[in-house]
């Protein structure tokens, strides 16, 4: 879900190269069973809390309003969500903009998932694949426009991926994302080096309370987690809860939106 420390992958996990990328495997096979993660959330969030699409971070209705505005698609366009997870925040969207819409995340689990709700929530004609921020294997300039939730912070070759996104998107298209910013990590420059244009730069509202709250409400609920989830895969959310507040204030949550440069 977020930054931490050390083995799970956070703000200090963002800067810790090595964290593995599909260290959220065994948490994604249960996630859907787990009620008082919902119930977390949303205490923490209220009304903010996208609770019909069950996603895996810290997005927000909020969020997802701004890059609904942000994106710039035409109805009809093609929307790539780059580490989709299980997919909801990429349907919502799509559905906001009647857009096509193909999601990507390097965990099969996710992918099957987000392919199984999108039936459910009636974006039957949206497609999910298994592949990498950093090859995605969609064809260049399929995609009108790029979004990311809660995802780049994990990828360890940054240049690659973004190298990609701009690969993937048409020129003069837009790439909005969301993600944490450590100190030794400037967005700004490695979006310009790309060959994008920042035109975005904000804190999402109120996110550091709200993160805090999330971890607070799962340690103390050690217990109820791993029973639902299995001690597998509550493990990785338990020891982001503990590491990551050390260092949160200190890696601000972002929303980013980059155009494409024309050629
Ligand atoms: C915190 S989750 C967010 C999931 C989803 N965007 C949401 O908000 O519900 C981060 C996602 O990034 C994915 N991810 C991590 N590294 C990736 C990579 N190199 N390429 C594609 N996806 C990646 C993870 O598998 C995970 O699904």
């Amino acid at each position: 879900m977020t930054a931490t420390t050390g083995t799970a992958g956070t703000p200090a996990g963002i800067a810790e190269p090595q964290v593995a990328e599909d260290r959220y495997a065994r948490f994604y096979a249960a996630q859907a069973r787990s009620g008082t993660l919902r119930r977390i959330y949303r205490e923490a969030y209220g009304e903010d809390y996208p609770e019909e699409i069950d996603p895996f971070g810290f997005v927000t209705r909020a969020d997802l309003a701004r890059v609904g505005e942000l994106v710039g698609l035409a109805p009809g366009g093609t929307l790539v969500d780059l580490g989709c997870g299980r997919g909801g925040p990429g349907l919502l969207v799509a559905r906001e903009h009647r857009a096509r819409l193909v999601g990507v995340d390097v965990v099969p689990v996710a992918v099957a998932d987000a392919a199984r709700r999108s039936r459910e929530l009636g974006r039957a004609g949206a497609r999910f694949v298994v592949g990498s921020f950093t090859g995605t294997g969609l064809p260049a300039a399929s995609a009108d426009a790029v979004m990311s939730i809660d995802a780049l912070w994990m990828v360890q070759d940054k240049p690659a991926a973004l190298a990609e996104v701009h690969r993937i998107l048409v020129p003069g298209g837009r790439f909005v994302l969301t993600t944490w910013e450590p100190e030794h990590v400037d967005h700004r420059a490695l979006l310009t080096e790309a060959g994008f244009e920042l035109e975005v730069r904000e804190e999402t509202p109120d996110w550091l309370a709200r993160q805090r709250a999330v971890y607070a409400g799962i340690t103390a609920a050690a217990g109820e987690l791993a029973e639902e989830l299995g001690a597998e895969g509550a493990e990785v959310i338990l020891t982001e809860a503990q590491q990551a507040p050390r260092v949160l204030a200190g890696t601000p949550r972002l929303l980013l939106a980059a155009r494409r440069r024309r050629p």
